[in-house]
């Protein structure tokens, strides 16, 4: 699952370094995906990725607040 992750983030960063957009999905039939691409019973799909070409006026990143409202630190 931790290497699936770190292999889907990779292959999302290099998506966009070659100028495409990507989105993760791990809400999905499993048992449907593993069929449709005919994996072994030993073989467990673990995310989905779409990765294609930005739409005109796609932007990289919905609105989101800053770090520091919705994240704080304390020393104690
Ligand atoms: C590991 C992972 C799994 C995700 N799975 C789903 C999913 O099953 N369905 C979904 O609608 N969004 C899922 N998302 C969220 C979308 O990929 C995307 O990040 C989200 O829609 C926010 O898009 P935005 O950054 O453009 O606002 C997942 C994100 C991550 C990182």
């Amino acid at each position: 699952m931790r290497s699936g992750a770190l292999a889907e983030m990779t292959i999302m960063l290099a998506a966009q370094g070659k100028g495409l957009a990507s989105g993760a999905m791990s809400g999905f039939d499993p048992v449907a995906v593993s069929a449709e691409c005919k994996l072994a019973s030993n073989e467990i799909p673990v995310m989905l990725l779409a990765v294609g070409r930005p739409a005109p006026g796609n932007w990289p990143r919905k609105v989101r607040r800053d770090v520091g409202a919705v994240l704080s630190f304390s020393a104690d």
